[in-house]
């Protein structure tokens, strides 16, 4: 199995271009950026999926070498794509994809609804590409090409914030207005994290980048992984209220805090652990800062690091 993390930060990137706050200013002087977290998986090395579309996509695909046709061909790698949620850092890419000659596209039920509803992508790919939607049931493994397996886990009911009032969509009918983010009582696959597996091969990845909380099936996942990416928005639970004098937590947006979730990884030694969709208030997100320098020590006590734009991981 081979892993090409496309981006790690969260929604906005680094530097967010509206922000001059210390650490986007030095990713804006150094050209130490983050691309919005996605990534590219396969399991043989031949057929590809991108996990998540993000704002960033295209420049990710053109920096990806596994991503380019072989010359002289319109012959993709890229067999789809899975969709984490349908948060806008997640899914404005899919616009980018619409020279495809055909694509795939694998959601759960209500990210399906949203994106053919309140952003409807969906309708707007249709005279551009011939696009099959597959909905994604937590628990029910998809088989892909190349002998990779997903498995969905849910992973809460976060609505991105374009879908918070959601009046009769297709296939959800009557869903009441939620204020922003507010988590929906009727579904816990809006947010979903994979565990994928290979067919013939032992190599096992968890992806969740939206991680509301430990749960018993996020911990049996992680089990037996070898490599964890997960969600590393904030390093506190306070960090967006002290940088930015709000009043929101990283657990009220749907959100685990790197702080709150060490302490599971230190209990589940094994995977390798990589943060990802880093916030840039996070200084997590700032290479060599001396802020990330201080959290390093229990980062690695607990086996985990912060993912970096770019890596390839061979399982
Ligand atoms: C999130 O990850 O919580 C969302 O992408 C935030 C947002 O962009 O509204
Ligand atoms: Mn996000
Ligand atoms: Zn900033």
């Amino acid at each position: 199995m081979k892993i090409r993390i496309l981006g790690t930060a969260a929604g906005g990137g680094l530097p967010q271009w509206n922000c001059g706050c210390a650490g986007c200013d030095t990713a804006r002087r150094t050209g130490a950026a983050r691309r919005q977290d996605c990534l590219a998986i396969s399991a043989d090395g031949a057929a590809w999926y991108l996990v998540n579309a993000s704002p960033d996509l295209r420049s990710q695909l053109l920096a990806t070498p596994e991503l380019a046709p072989p010359p002289g061909t319109r012959a993709t790698p890229l067999r789809g794509v899975l969709l984490t949620s349908g948060e806008l850092d997640h899914t404005l890419g899919l616009v980018t994809l619409r020279e495809a000659a055909e694509l795939t596209l694998h959601a759960t039920a209500p990210v399906r609804a949203a994106l053919h509803g309140a952003f409807p992508v969906g309708p707007l790919l249709t005279p551009y590409t011939k696009a099959h939607w597959h909905t994604v049931v937590p628990g029910e493994p998809v088989e892909l090409a190349g002998g990779l397996v997903a498995e969905a886990l849910a992973l809460g009911g976060k609505r991105p914030r374009y879908a918070a009032d959601l009046p009769g969509l297709p296939g959800l009918p009557g869903l009441p207005a939620l204020a922003a983010g507010e988590p929906s009582a009727e579904r816990t696959d809006w947010v979903i994290g994979y565990r994928f597996t290979e067919a013939d091969g032992r190599a096992i990845a968890v992806y969740a980048p939206g991680l509301a909380e430990w749960t018993p099936a996020v911990d049996r996942a992680a089990a037996d992984a070898d490599v964890v990416i997960l969600d590393g928005t904030f390093a506190t639970d306070d960090e967006l209220a002290e940088r930015t004098g709000g009043a929101r937590t990283s657990r009220g947006m749907g959100h685990l805090a790197v702080a709150d979730s060490l302490p599971h990884l230190a209990r589940r030694p094994g995977p390798r652990y990589l943060y990802t969709h880093l916030n840039n208030t996070n200084p997590l997100a700032h290479r060599g800062s001396p802020e990330a320098a201080a959290l390093a020590p229990a980062l690695a006590a607990a086996g985990a690091a912060v993912a970096e734009d770019g890596v390839l991981l061979d399982l």
